[in-house]
């Protein structure tokens, strides 16, 4: 197949997303929603390592406790995600939702319970790139955490992705469920969550 040169995009390239829980100062919850995430090498250890961009609640509530939790976007938790993705945490009523969550297993972060799949992360470091205002944590995975039901034994690779059902993006602001069917726009789907939400500044760089 001939190539042809494109202006510099990764709009074929899919995208997990996850929800970053963090706690505030005052010890109450705060989610966000990202899709800058990949896996890295840390000596023998599986990493995380992300891009957090601008200023916003979830970058500085990571900065100051240095832990959080990203869970698994899956398609009946997308409108509350994209919610949090939506909706600044700098407002005062961002997290005044219905939402389900706990204390993880060994970090003290919060998880959404509608999340079969979440790792709590330590940051190990952060890179400050310098050319924007943009960052890249390097993370340590001190635990997964999975819906029990994920576990057991004898189901295929294939059954695991249907029953988890995660949901994937790209620079289209489009909403894909792994098997190709559309999920929705960016920002629509937390209507579902809080009809006159706005989107938020921190939301507006990404
Ligand atoms: C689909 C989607 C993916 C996003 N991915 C990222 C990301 O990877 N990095 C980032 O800095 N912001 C990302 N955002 C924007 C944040 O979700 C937004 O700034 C939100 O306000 C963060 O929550 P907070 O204000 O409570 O920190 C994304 C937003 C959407 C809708």
């Amino acid at each position: 197949m001939k190539k042809v040169s494109v202006p510099v995009t990764n709009d074929l390239c899919p995208q997990t997303l996850f929800v970053y829980g963090t706690m505030n100062q005052d010890q109450t919850p705060n989610f966000g929603l990202f899709c800058w995430f990949s896996y890295c090498w840390l000596g023998d250890d599986l990493g995380v390592m992300c891009a957090i961009g601008s200023s916003k609640r979830t970058l500085e509530n990571i900065r100051r406790n240095k832990v959080f939790s990203a869970n698994l976007v899956v398609e009946k938790n997308l409108p509350l995600a994209d919610y949090f993705g939506t909706a600044d945490g700098r407002d005062a009523d961002k997290m005044d939702v219905d939402v389900s969550w706990e204390m993880a297993a060994q970090l003290p972060v919060p998880v959404l319970c509608s999340s079969p799949f979440v790792f709590e992360l330590e940051v190990e470091r952060e890179l400050a790139a310098g050319v924007s205002d943009s960052t890249v944590l390097l993370c340590r995975i001190r635990n997964v955490l999975k819906d029990e039901s994920l576990t057991a034994e004898g189901k295929s690779s294939q059954e695991l992705f249907r029953e988890v059902a995660a949901v994937c993006t790209s620079v289209d602001n489009d909403y894909w469920a792994w098997d190709g069917r559309y999920l929705g726009k960016w920002h629509e789907r937390a209507k579902e969550i809080k009809p006159d939400v706005e989107i938020g500044a921190a939301a507006m760089g990404n």
